[in-house]
């Protein structure tokens, strides 16, 4: 079988990370990348990369507010999408995308890779306790909420979805920011409570889960071997090769849904007030 033939837009960091898999990944060629930097990828407009190679999917690295035009473009070219996340900086390009991506049929998963992870899936969680505190690369965009890149996008945002994963539905969401890390607080349709905090701490203890439930308690490992965010990328491939969406770690459909939640936490910090969701997520 002939090797997939991959285009990378947006060559930051997190796109060294994809690029390095695809070289490590049997079956792939990243063929071409793009970036607006002058110099850091084979084109400097991801629309001439598309419309010049032969692709079969894109990675899409760009930062949030710059997902849209690029996944709707890649949507109507008929090529699969592995999109990092948060999906966007705003439900209204998240929606948008999703119209395109189902107008298309094409293949598209999200990045939050925790999901490639063994989660214990016989528990009723009670209590899910997420903490993310490290240092992290600076970044442009990054701790600014107007370009999509508040610390609940960039980093919560992967501990809710997560939870989501574990105990579904979030009812009502509430939180508060101090001194550069922001403590949630997430009521579950299920009853459990989640709590999380993020920040960006040199020489923090790093992320972790802890889930306490009726029929014990568990710590997971966020950081096995081989990473997931490596087996993420994999997972995507080979949903690619199989012609099978369903084999993606996080569908596009539970990461608006993670958005949606990421964004009442916003909003529930920004007024210090509880924040009730409305619909199922
Ligand atoms: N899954 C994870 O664990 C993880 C980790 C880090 C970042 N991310 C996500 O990946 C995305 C990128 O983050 P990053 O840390 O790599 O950011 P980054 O700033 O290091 O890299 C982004 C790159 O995109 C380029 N770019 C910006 N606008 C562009 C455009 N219109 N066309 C082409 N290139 C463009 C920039 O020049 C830069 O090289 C974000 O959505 C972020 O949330 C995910």
């Amino acid at each position: 079988m002939r090797d997939l033939r991959i285009g990378l837009v947006g060559v930051g960091w997190v796109g060294a990370t994809h690029r390095t898999t695809l070289a490590e990944t049997e079956g792939a060629e990243l063929v071409a990348t793009a970036d607006v930097i002058p110099g850091r990828g084979d084109y400097e407009d991801w629309r001439a990369m598309i419309a010049n190679e032969r692709l079969d999917a894109v990675v899409i690295c760009t930062p949030p507010m710059h997902h849209r035009e690029p996944v709707i473009a890649a949507a109507e070219a008929g090529l699969a999408i592995y999109l990092e996340k948060p999906v966007a900086g705003t439900l209204d390009d998240a929606h948008a995308m999703s119209a395109a991506i189902a107008g298309s049929g094409c293949i598209c998963a999200v990045g939050y890779q925790y999901r490639a992870l063994r989660l214990p899936t016989n528990l009723r969680p009670r209590a899910l306790l997420g903490r993310g505190l490290s240092d992290t690369a600076d970044r442009s965009w990054f701790g600014d909420a107007t370009q999509g890149g508040s610390q609940i996008l960039e980093r919560a945002s992967h501990l809710i979805d997560l939870q989501r994963a574990l105990a579904g539905d979030v009812k009502q969401v509430s939180g508060h920011e101090q001194s550069g890390l922001v403590s949630l607080t997430l009521e579950f349709a299920s009853g459990a409570v989640g709590s999380i905090v993020v920040g960006r701490v040199p020489n923090g203890p790093g992320w972790s889960l802890d889930v306490v439930s009726d029929d014990g308690n568990v710590a997971i490992d966020l950081d096995p071997d081989p990473p997931p965010i490596r087996t993420s990328l994999q997972r995507f491939l080979e949903a690619v090769r199989r012609r099978d969406g369903s084999l993606v770690c996080c569908s596009l459909a539970e990461g608006v849904a993670t958005l949606e939640v990421a964004l009442a936490c916003e909003r529930a910090v920004r007024v210090g007030e509880s924040v009730a969701l409305t619909a199922a997520n």
